[in-house]
């Protein structure tokens, strides 16, 4: 199988995709990092084993790392996920311990210890973990297969300002440095996630599934999903960070290009944005392949299929 590092802030969207990961065989899990984003890092750490315990997975070691932006106080988004980022089921406190090891130091031994260009990086949340990695030890971004990121967005516009999307604003110095370090990029933006809507025929198939995994997902993205459908008059929630797991399983279900990709870190008014060379108007080098299209269909009956398995 394929061997994948799931850095994540959890959410019901990063939820979603853990389980569709923990669910396909094609992927082995090394280990889960925390990083601090929808809400704190003790949350997201606290929040990551809840969701390995609702799969009866304890065995995935999780460990916890910035517990801030590199060089920003810490923005979070309780308004989407609710207090506890993954409100919806009934959470309960997680048996299952925290590693010791700093998520920063397990990423960083990871590659150093595994053959190189094997270890893909499942980015979920702010980029500061990565950032932090790169810059303690450089020598990583070559020995990375490739690092499959949600973030950002383009002709989608921004979600948490006008011209910025979360994950890259809360932390856009981590992100401008991951662009810039040469590892293979694959960038999965609003553009792509906002086409995958939570209608409600396709959580009814989840439900349908019947397995406690399989509800308690359905639980969060109803909660998840009151927040656009209330605001903007959505159809459903955009169900973001399963995607990056599922281009790794079935990358056919997604269209994009290569492009360069640059993370605005100065002006107050779109910091955060990633100016998407889409037209290739400039000769900046290429630093990530982008994706705009979606087989939102496929992807909802690979999720439904593999929550189906746990
Ligand atoms: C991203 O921000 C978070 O709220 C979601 O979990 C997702 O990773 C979407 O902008
Ligand atoms: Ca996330």
């Amino acid at each position: 199988p394929r061997k994948i590092i799931i850095d994540t802030d959890p959410g019901q969207d990063d939820a979603a995709a853990i389980m569709l990961a923990l669910g396909s065989p094609e992927l082995e899990i090394l280990g889960i990092t925390t990083v601090a984003g929808n809400v704190p890092l003790s949350r997201t750490s606290t929040n990551a084993r809840i969701i390995l315990e609702f799969c009866s997975r304890p065995d995935v070691r999780v460990f916890a790392g910035a517990d801030r932006p590199i060089a920003r106080p810490l923005v979070t988004a309780e308004h989407v996920h609710g207090k506890t980022g993954l409100d919806g089921p009934d959470l309960h406190e997680p048996k299952m311990q925290l590693e010791t090891q700093h998520a920063v130091d397990f990423i960083v031994e990871t590659l150093k210890r595994e053959p190189a260009g094997t270890v893909t990086l499942c980015t979920l949340g702010p980029l500061t973990n990565i950032a932090l990695a790169l810059e303690k030890a450089p020598e990583i971004a070559g020995r990375v297969r490739e690092l499959v990121m949600m973030g950002g967005g383009f002709f989608e516009g921004g979600n948490i300002t006008p011209a910025a999307e979360f994950n890259v604003y809360v932390d856009p110095e981590a992100a401008a440095a991951v662009f810039r370090s040469g590892i293979p990029i694959i960038m999965m933006p609003l553009d792509v996630t906002h086409k995958v809507l939570t209608l409600k025929s396709r959580v009814e198939k989840l439900r349908a599934i019947g397995n406690r995994p399989a509800l308690a997902l359905v639980q969060m993205l109803e909660f998840f999903e009151r927040f656009d459908i209330e605001k903007y008059g959505s159809d459903g929630g955009p169900l973001h960070d399963p995607t990056v797991i599922a281009y790794l399983l079935k990358p056919e279900l997604f269209g994009g290009r290569d492009c360069n990709v640059e993370v605005e870190t100065v002006s107050p008014l779109t910091v955060g944005m990633t100016v998407v060379d889409w037209w290739q108007v400039t000769d900046r080098k290429h630093n990530a392949r982008v994706m705009k299209d979606v087989d939102a269909d496929g992807f909802f009956a690979l999720l439904t299929e593999r929550v189906g398995r746990l």
